[in-house]
């Protein structure tokens, strides 16, 4: 029986799926230190990973790994000319959290706009004394322009949804999309200057890669409206949180919601205490459905990659299809 090791803890009942075709070892704990999933990966043929780093070193110790099933969309967690030069298939959780994840930057956006942790925490802390007509004035969202960076699918789930709001949709993305889709969604093609200068809500849905690093820095925090909002459900790394703390503070823009954060679970201790932000600790793709649907095709992936089940050899949503099929290096 070929072994694997899942990396993280999962739903048992995927671990008992897993089970039928596989000798597994499962560290149903905290994050495995990277010398410790380098040790525990040295004899294995696969492995399912929630976001742990798979580099160049980690592949060379592991000269049986074929295939390592990420259960999530985003693997910038997974060093991938490496996998490549290994012969190594990643894979990763597409699609089936494209509505969950947008319907969370809703929630994130409108919590943002709408001050809903600011004014709670404050009501919590025995504030509340009498109405205000001016307590905790926030930015509409009906009617308003929003601006996606970053249009894939998740974007475009995410844009979808705001013609409910009569909104006008910006975006910016690495390629412009289909024309259809761009009518569908209503939704025009800017530079991300002009995204920046004229969005009401800006959110970010775009891949974390060496190019998207520091998207948002002071630079185009200084180009943002001082009445917008920005909310990150992408990845860490993308804001730069120590300058977005400093905007916050001096409120050149007027809040934030971040689910995603440089270097999580550690959060920048100035983003801890400037009252405009809502912070939620990555959970954009959190609902027991979605996630059952994402360890499911993980599993999914990595019993067909590894040549298992009824679609040996086709795993469903493989990142670097071109080594299929070719002898591990
Ligand atoms: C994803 O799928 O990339 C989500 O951010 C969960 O990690």
């Amino acid at each position: 029986m070929q072994k694997i090791l899942v990396a993280r803890g999962i739903f048992p009942d995927v671990i008992e799926r897993l089970k039928q075709y596989f000798d597994v070892e499962w560290n149903d704990g905290d994050a495995l230190p990277a010398d410790e999933l380098k040790r525990r990966l040295a004899d294995k043929d696969g492995a399912l990973t929630a976001g742990d780093p798979i580099d160049a070193a980690t592949l060379a110790a592991a000269p049986r790994l074929r295939v390592v099933a990420n259960m999530a969309v985003g693997y910038n967690n997974f060093e991938m000319a490496a996998f490549d030069a290994h012969n190594v298939l990643g894979t990763n959780t597409q699609d089936v959290l494209n509505e969950t994840t947008a319907d969370f930057g809703w929630a994130l956006m409108m919590a943002t706009a709408r001050r809903i942790a600011e004014s709670e925490h404050w009501l919590r802390a025995g504030e509340w004394k009498k109405w205000s007509f001016d307590s905790f004035l926030g930015t509409d969202l009906y009617g308003a322009t929003l601006g996606v960076i970053g249009m894939g699918r998740i974007g475009q789930a995410l844009a979808r949804r705001a013609k409910g709001f009569n909104m006008q949709v910006l975006y910016h993305n690495r390629s412009r999309v289909a024309p259809e889709i761009e009518a569908d969604l209503n939704a025009q093609y800017v530079s991300k200057e002009d995204l920046l200068r004229r969005a009401d809500h800006v959110v970010l849905v775009l891949p974390y890669t060496a190019q998207s690093h520091h998207t948002i820095g002071a630079a185009e925090l200084a180009q943002m409206k001082p009445s917008a909002t920005l909310t990150n459900i992408a990845r860490g790394g993308i804001v730069d949180d120590a300058a977005l703390a400093v905007a916050l503070r001096e409120r050149r823009i007027a809040a934030a919601g971040l689910d995603v954060f440089e270097g999580e679970p550690a959060v920048h201790p100035d983003l801890l205490t400037v009252p405009n932000i809502v912070l939620t600790p990555h959970i954009a793709s959190a609902t027991e459905a979605t996630r059952r649907a994402m360890a499911n095709l993980a599993a999914d992936n990595l019993i067909a990659g590894l040549g298992e089940g009824p679609r040996a050899g086709q795993p469903p949503s493989p990142i670097n299809p071109q080594v299929l099929g070719k002898a591990r290096s």
